[in-house]
């Protein structure tokens, strides 16, 4: 969730003139689409494989390969799955994970107790095969990252206020990562008590620097001289898993924890206002905790907002900022192997107008030799997209090059880097409709980026890859890597190919004469009987079949349908026709859906069940609908009764 967005309800105007514009950007879109369908029949430009690629609407008269019936999109104060399906609640927030831990008590929650039980809002979910490197499928270790934690939601009233030191240190025990060793027994999911691996992470561990930003006098602070040395990391939402078995935590509104703006007629000030900080952040630890007040220790800020290494199956090994990565609302950090070796990480800017990322490293990853991932991420080329109606072009952020110069106040990599999103836009990259996560279909090579939404976007705003204005529901954009030879595809090239796979929301009901949807209309293959709202977590499974989580953060108020887990090919005549699997209790937002390597389990995040009920333990809430217990965040085990792989 992203605390402080904005809540708008559009008002959709039926062919008004400011549609008019739109309804060309559109129809001009489909229009390139039934071209680039000629190039690929000529085999001219890319290696798409002859796909057949509906447009938007078009009859396919075939079904999905996705073998459930849809799940009803009614909100109610449950999860549910079709019918087939187990999804068993795993674990819960505040259940002890560390040896030692007590049990989870509501009444008694402290810093101490949940330093050592399961975190609050859990949001990104990997699952990490044990043994190490091996493809199993019943035994692993599950790293779990915690977007945000407020006392109020964790604490009674009567405990809750008024707010005092305690809340603080308990926000910050119940923020950061888990890592939790898993195990299926008798068909039945369970955490492995007290294991070794047992971990967390939080606003208070030690964490390193690295990559060219470490050590820069920017990131020097009274408590770290060294500026190569912080502690904790906060708000991390989306994340990825390395060919080397370590996971990338991504730290996305960190802004929401420091207070301190500056005059935004400075360079800085604009800077701080456009990252949203404020004098009264919605997490008040700089109460409690100088490092968070900018006006004492003005540093502290230069230290978030990075991409973070952890390798989860060793609780010992110090986590890494990877400021190679960039410094900005980081939502997911996707890594592809890329076929000459140099690993290629995707990442987003999770806020409106922001852009997309793209790392490529300058040394190569062996698998045959592990010890060449070592710091592999903190040298390479940073780059930023820049659509335009026919390509995606990828601009390097490079200090020295370009208006990436002293005269523009970057006097090195470091501060390119801290001010990521100055340069980007330096370069005229295309802000986008917060773009949220990235995944690359394991079977086809292409990246999708998840947009969730812009309500912000005026008429004048529009381009090709952000096509309507008041974009209230989202949209996903297909990216595609050229042909680097045999089926693979070159992810380090600086052109791309792209598209637009779903326009988001309600379907019009509304056709012109040749059967083709209003521009405002959601737009999905042929077939599709459910509405796709604010695309935000993805992840492929084994068939190469999209699955995308939703949040109806941006219009929650309009909302009669709840989020949850969507699913769809993205090949053959199911392309791009949707069916919805799972359903979110009331208020949640669904995160992290990660399947075990033979695809027959689907672990998924509910994050801030009942987000709008009382906190007074009156009321039988979800998971446990037990009164004395409150709302509580957890992970689901979802799998097929009759064991076979989720999706048929
Ligand atoms: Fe924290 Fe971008 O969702
Ligand atoms: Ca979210
Ligand atoms: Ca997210
Ligand atoms: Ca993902």
């Amino acid at each position: 969730m992203d605390k402080g967005d904005r809540r708008l309800v559009p008002g959709q105007v039926e062919g008004g003139s400011e549609a008019v514009s739109f309804s060309a950007l559109v129809e001009a879109r489909l229009s390139r689409r039934d071209v680039l369908r000629s190039a690929v029949a000529a085999g001219a430009v890319l290696s798409l494989g002859g796909l057949a690629r509906p447009a938007y609407g078009a009859a396919t008269g075939a079904p999905s390969t996705l073998a459930f019936d849809n799940v009803s999109q009614a909100i109610t104060e449950t999860h549910h799955v079709p019918p087939g399906y187990r999804a068993d609640i795993l674990i819960r927030w505040g259940d002890p994970i560390l040896k030692g831990a007590p049990a989870f008590d509501p009444r008694g929650q402290n810093a101490e107790v949940q330093a050592g039980q399961f975190g609050f809002n859990n949001d990104f979910v990997a699952f990490m095969t044990l043994p190490r490197g091996s493809q199993a499928s019943d035994h692993g270790l599950l790293f779990v990252n915690h977007e945000y934690a407020a006392a109020s939601a964790m604490l009674t009233p009567d405990q809750a206020k008024p707010r005092s030191p305690e809340h603080t240190a308990l926000e910050m025990a119940a923020t950061g990562a888990s890592v939790i060793e898993v195990k299926r027994e008798g068909g039945t999911w369970r955490v492995v008590p007290e294991s070794a691996y047992a971990r967390r992470i939080t606003a208070k561990t030690e964490i390193a620097l690295s990559g060219p930003a470490a050590g820069n006098r920017r990131l020097q602070t009274q408590a770290d001289p060294t500026g190569r040395r912080v502690l904790g990391t906060v708000n991390n939402c989306g994340g990825g898993t390395t060919p080397w078995g370590t996971v990338l935590t991504c730290e996305e509104n960190f802004n929401g924890y420091f207070k301190g703006a500056l005059p935004k007629q400075t360079q800085e000030g604009a800077y701080l206002v456009r990252l949203g900080l404020t004098e009264r952040p919605p997490f008040p630890w700089f109460r409690h905790d100088l490092r968070f007040d900018r006006g004492i220790e003005p540093n502290e800020v230069n230290r978030f907002g990075w991409v973070v290494e952890v390798d989860p199956y060793d609780p010992e090994a110090v986590p890494v900022k990877r400021t190679a990565l960039g410094r900005f609302k980081h939502e997911a950090a996707t890594t592809v192997l890329n076929p000459d070796g140099r690993v290629v990480v995707y990442s987003a800017d999770d806020q409106a107008f922001e852009f997309i990322y793209r790392f490529v490293s300058k040394g190569t990853f062996d698998p045959q030799k592990p010890e060449t991932a070592k710091d592999i991420l903190d040298d390479g080329v940073l780059s930023v997209a820049r659509f335009d109606a026919d390509k995606l072009t990828w601009l390097p952020l490079v200090h020295g090059q370009g208006l990436l110069t002293l005269e523009n106040g970057f006097s090195s990599q470091a501060d390119v880097l801290i001010e990521a999103r100055r340069a980007a836009s330096l370069l005229g990259a295309t802000p986008m409709d917060r773009p949220e996560d990235v995944e690359v279909n394991p079977a086809t090579g292409r990246v999708y980026v998840m947009l969730t939404g812009n309500p912000d976007r005026r008429t004048w705003q529009v381009d090709a890859a952000n096509p309507r204005h008041w974009n209230t529901y989202g949209h996903v954009l297909e990216l595609i890597p050229p042909s680097a030879g045999e089926g693979t595809f070159d992810h380090a090239a600086q052109e791309f190919a792209w598209d637009v796979l779903f326009l988001a929301g309600p379907e019009s009901k509304r056709r012109d004469a040749e059967g083709r949807l209003p521009p405002y209309s959601g737009r999905y293959g042929a077939g599709t009987e459910v509405t796709l709202m604010n695309p935000d977590n993805c992840a492929f499974d084994r068939q190469g079949r999209l699955w995308i989580a939703t949040d109806h953060v941006l219009d929650g108020t309009l909302t009669k349908t709840t989020a949850g887990l969507f699913a769809c090919d993205l090949d053959g005549p199911g392309r791009a026709v949707l069916k919805f699997f799972f359903a979110c209790p009331r208020d949640a937002e669904l995160c992290g859906p990660a399947f075990t390597p033979d695809g027959t389990t689907l672990f998924v995040a509910v994050q801030h069940p009942e987000d709008n009920a009382p906190t007074d333990l009156k009321e039988p809430l979800w998971p446990d609908f037990t009164v004395g217990l409150p709302a509580r965040p957890s992970i689901v085990a979802i799998t097929q009764a009759d064991g076979d792989i989720i999706g048929g």
